[in-house]
């Protein structure tokens, strides 16, 4: 027991540590040298360890950091980081054309602009000095930001050291950082098994990444950086235009965008905007707009700012992926493997160019996290094709007639009770294949294109199946008769035969087909293939332990028991005879050994745009021959394939001076090996 005596002793450290804290950290004027806050400290940590129960989770020992964005110190951008106009449609886009064309005396003459996405990430600025990166720093207001050095030197794509020649001797690099979307996708996803908040949107898990005082943290996050202009120059010359500057930052070792280009006037520009927003789902990070520069360097000059915003340049924006909206009701749908998943229905609201009136809410925790109520006005995002999601509560519009959701205890489907796994975020329907919901999943999945790919059975017609009573399991798709078809409401004599001529079609699979196609927990398409192709037939597969399924690539403990429990559930294994019995069948693979493999041990990378195959049908063949694929160059590498467009990788690639090919020598590679195509 502590005495009276140390429990004073106690919170008068911690009141005198949280004030010197407040100062140095949120007010910015330490007050005390380091040394005598470190005694403190130390003080404090020995009382807390002898005596556990005086432990407070607000305790100053129990905090790493403190409040974080004072400790950065502040940055002046010699030459100010402006910000952009905007142009929300065509018009306002000719009309700036127009001003500029009209500034630069000479109205009929179109100009040349260069186009480039507007990355939806925060602004920075990097100072290299004879070369090396002395500074990163933040935009902040523009004219003064803050120093973010120590993060900034953890993002690989941005050089610690410039390559090449001509480097000027200051050089400050302007540019964007953002969070790529499958990282946010994976970040978020993380955070959520942990239980933790989750980032709105990439943006703004850029920011948080990069406001972190602990480096390590930012090590840990997927940040990548593009390069779109420079600042301040000085002891050297850069070339004439923007777009030349941008490819001699390239050549120096920065990352531009790949997707930009150079037009002429104002039609092309909305042709540019135009194919962009086509694409821009696709594109592996958000862009909330294109931006147009005039590509003449002393034609920027002439045209000058006015207020924040050079005449120069505008941004013309795309649709928000953002949107308010309101949630009407939750829903709970049961998933194929009995997972149930609430689901906003909102009031209709277009965002990320669609009308949008259904959004995930994941689990119940999600549900807990965003506190979010029947009634309450949501922010709901939509970005790329990542389905909507609620991202987030506007919590002083809450009606008063508001109410919580309900997670259900029983199934909504077939009544049967709920469990919520140890460890898991997941509530599960425990009715496996008596819930009609899961049968109906179950066979939806079978159908579907990258599986069985039965032509004709649709979603609806699945549903109508089960709920008739006609089918029950996957097994039974192959007796269905035609009268039983025939019966099906909106099925004609001819719909009902290429039905059956689908399924007859569908039996000649090939096995990793099958596999996947059984909806196995956790085994998608990818691993699928890897144990067709390392086992290469059904029976050696279901005859496999642990220790032989572990040696295939992507199957870790977590596939592996669900791949047994598969195996030794009966009932599944009666489906599999049953499919088998009906005729459904598969050629088995030979197995080569994979150290025996041409390519085995070999890392490669594909890269740009490749004409004869695309590039994951590249990845594949590659995958086949036993050569890992990676996303990124690296001194392990062993070689680049690189079609026109390769961008950072390829340069990468001539800086570790790893061996490139291009397509016609990669095809030649290819048939050396034996592969013609
Ligand atoms: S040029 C003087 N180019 O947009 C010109 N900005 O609204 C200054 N941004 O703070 C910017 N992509 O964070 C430029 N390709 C691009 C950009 C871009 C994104 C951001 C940047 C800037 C904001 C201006």
């Amino acid at each position: 027991m502590p005495s009276a005596d140390i429990e004073l002793e106690v919170e008068s450290l911690r009141s005198q540590l949280e004030a010197w804290n407040y100062q140095y950290y949120v007010l910015d004027t330490p007050s005390v040298p380091d040394a005598e806050y470190d005694r403190l400290m130390r003080r404090l940590q020995e009382l807390e360890q002898q005596y556990p129960e005086l432990v407070r989770p607000d305790s100053p020992t129990q905090r790493v950091g403190g409040e974080p964005q004072s400790e950065f110190s502040q940055v002046t951008h010699e030459v100010p980081m402006l910000s952009l106009d905007n142009a929300f449609d065509g018009a306002e886009l000719r009309d700036f054309d127009r001003r500029v064309r009209e500034r630069l005396g000479n109205p009929e003459a179109e100009v040349e602009y260069a186009c480039e996405p507007k990355l939806d990430g925060i602004a920075v600025s990097l100072l290299y000095r004879d070369g090396v990166l002395e500074r990163g720093a933040t935009r902040g207001d523009g004219y003064s930001g803050e120093d973010i050095t120590h993060n900034v030197r953890t993002i690989p794509s941005i050089p610690l050291r410039l390559q090449g020649e001509h480097i000027p001797g200051v050089l400050e690099v302007r540019g964007e950082i953002y969070m790529p979307r499958s990282g946010f996708e994976s970040l978020n996803q993380r955070a959520r098994e942990a239980g933790e908040k989750t980032f709105v949107n990439p943006r703004n898990a850029a920011a948080g990444s990069l406001r972190q005082l602990d480096a390590r943290v930012t090590a840990q996050r997927p940040l990548e950086m593009c390069c779109y202009s420079v600042g301040q120059v000085e002891r050297g010359e850069l070339p004439v235009t923007h777009t030349q500057v941008l490819d001699r930052l390239l050549q120096w070792g920065l990352r531009t965008n790949p997707e930009s280009a150079v037009v002429v006037g104002a039609e092309a520009c909305e042709a540019y905007y135009e194919a962009l927003a086509v694409k821009r789902d696709q594109l592996p990070y958000d862009i909330d707009g294109i931006v147009f520069k005039v590509n003449d360097l002393a034609l920027q000059q002439r045209l000058g700012f006015v207020s924040r915003a050079p005449r120069w340049a505008i941004a013309r924006k795309f649709p928000a992926q953002e949107e308010m909206t309101r949630l009407l009701d939750v829903e709970f749908q049961v998933g194929r493997t009995g997972a149930i998943t609430p689901v906003a229905r909102l009031e209709p609201v277009f965002v990320g160019g669609v009308t949008v009136s259904n959004a995930t809410l994941h689990n119940s925790d999600e549900i807990q996290r965003l506190g979010v109520q029947v009634g309450d006005t949501v922010i709901v995002r939509r970005a790329g094709d990542v389905i909507p999601q609620v991202v987030s509560v506007v919590s002083e519009r809450r009606p008063d007639d508001a109410r919580p959701v309900a997670f259900p205890d029983r199934c909504p489907v077939c009544d049967s009770p709920v469990e919520r796994e140890e460890g898991e975020a997941v509530v599960r329907c425990m009715g496996g294949l008596v819930c009609a919901a899961q049968q109906k999943a179950a066979i939806k999945h079978f159908a579907s294109r990258r599986a069985m790919d039965i032509e004709g059975l649709g979603d609806k017609l699945v549903e109508q199946l089960v709920d008739e009573g006609l089918v029950e399991n996957v097994a039974g798709l192959y007796t269905l008769t035609r009268e039983q078809l025939q019966g099906l409401e909106r099925m004609g004599e001819k719909s009902a035969d290429n039905l059956l001529a689908a399924l007859e079609v569908s039996k000649q699979t090939s096995l990793a087909r099958f596999i996947f196609a059984l909806g196995i927990r956790e085994v998608g398409e990818a691993t699928a293939l890897n144990l067709a192709r390392h086992f290469g037939n059904w029976e050696t597969l279901a005859a496999a332990g642990d220790e032989q399924l572990l040696a295939v690539d992507d199957v870790g403990p977590v596939v592996a028991d669900h791949l047994r429990q598969f195996f030794d559930s009966a009932s599944s294994m009666q489906v599999v005879e049953q499919l088998r019995r009906a005729g459904v069948n598969w050629p088995d693979l030979e197995v080569a050994p994979p150290e025996q493999l041409p390519l085995a041990g070999q890392i490669w990378v594909v890269t740009g745009k490749l004409e004869a195959m695309g590039r994951n049908e590249a990845k594949q063949l590659l995958q086949d021959l036993g050569a890992k694929v990676a996303g990124s160059v690296s001194s392990r590498t062993s070689c680049v394939v690189a079609g026109p467009g390769a961008g950072s990788k390829l340069g990468k690639a001539t800086e570790l001076g790893v061996e490139v090919l291009d397509e016609s020598a990669f095809l030649q590679r290819l048939a050396a090996l034996g592969i013609e195509l």
